[in-house]
């Protein structure tokens, strides 16, 4: 299996998505992207991966299968059917089972709004201006079974204002997002990484 292979999972607006595409466009990101999937039919990640080419960009609507198990087992095969080495989840809001991280453990990355381990969840740019931090920000990391609980990748941190909503924070967020996906997905087929205990060691080539 070609190491560079990436398959990219997005249920949203797909903006990040679309700059690790345009990365790779550019020559920036060194990675295949074989595979988009989505779980929403109306996601705009389906026209952005549409109109920049990528070869397999497929909708697998949950509601075609009986529960979470066998929903992943689908999108399972259709990662192996494709030969994607990597899973990069791009706003892909659905909690993946046990048996789908244990099939791809190591190779599934996520980018969550928050400086993990603070504010996991899907409310965390909410949760964080609730309990008055003054700094967040986003963090890139492998997923294990604990929700937003792998091993940190990368983070990068954003000031948080006192007149900050959830929408002007979490703008600020995903400029740094779009900044540190392509370039940390850059590093890990270059660079390589392996894990010790929870902490992340860059190979250094
Ligand atoms: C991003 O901010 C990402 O961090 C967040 O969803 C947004 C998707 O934006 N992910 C999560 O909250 C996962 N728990 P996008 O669709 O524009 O890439």
């Amino acid at each position: 299996m070609n190491s560079k292979t990436v398959a990219i999972m997005a249920s949203g607006r797909g903006t990040n998505l679309n700059v690790i595409l345009e990365a790779v466009k550019a020559g920036l990101c060194p990675v295949d992207v074989r595979l988009v999937i989505t779980d929403k039919g109306d996601a705009q990640a389906l026209d952005i991966a549409r109109a920049a080419g990528v070869p397999n960009v497929i909708h697998v609507n949950p509601k075609d299968y009986k529960g979470r198990e066998q929903f992943d087992a689908q999108c399972a095969d259709l990662l192996d059917r494709h030969g994607c080495q990597w899973i990069v989840l791009a706003g892909y809001m659905r909690i993946l089972s046990s048996a789908f991280v244990r099939r791809f453990r190591g190779r599934i990355i996520n980018i969550h709004p928050s400086i993990l381990p603070a504010f996991a969840g899907a409310r965390a740019v909410e949760d964080a201006l609730e309990y008055g931090v003054k700094a967040s920000g986003c963090t890139v990391h492998l997923v294990d079974e604990v929700l937003d609980g792998g091993a940190i990748l990368a983070q990068a941190i954003v000031p948080v204002f006192d007149d900050d909503t959830r929408d002007s924070l979490h703008a600020r967020i995903q400029i740094e997002e779009h900044k540190i996906y392509p370039a940390t997905l850059k590093r890990m087929v270059e660079e390589g990484f392996s894990v010790e205990g929870r902490r992340v060691i860059w190979a250094g080539k």
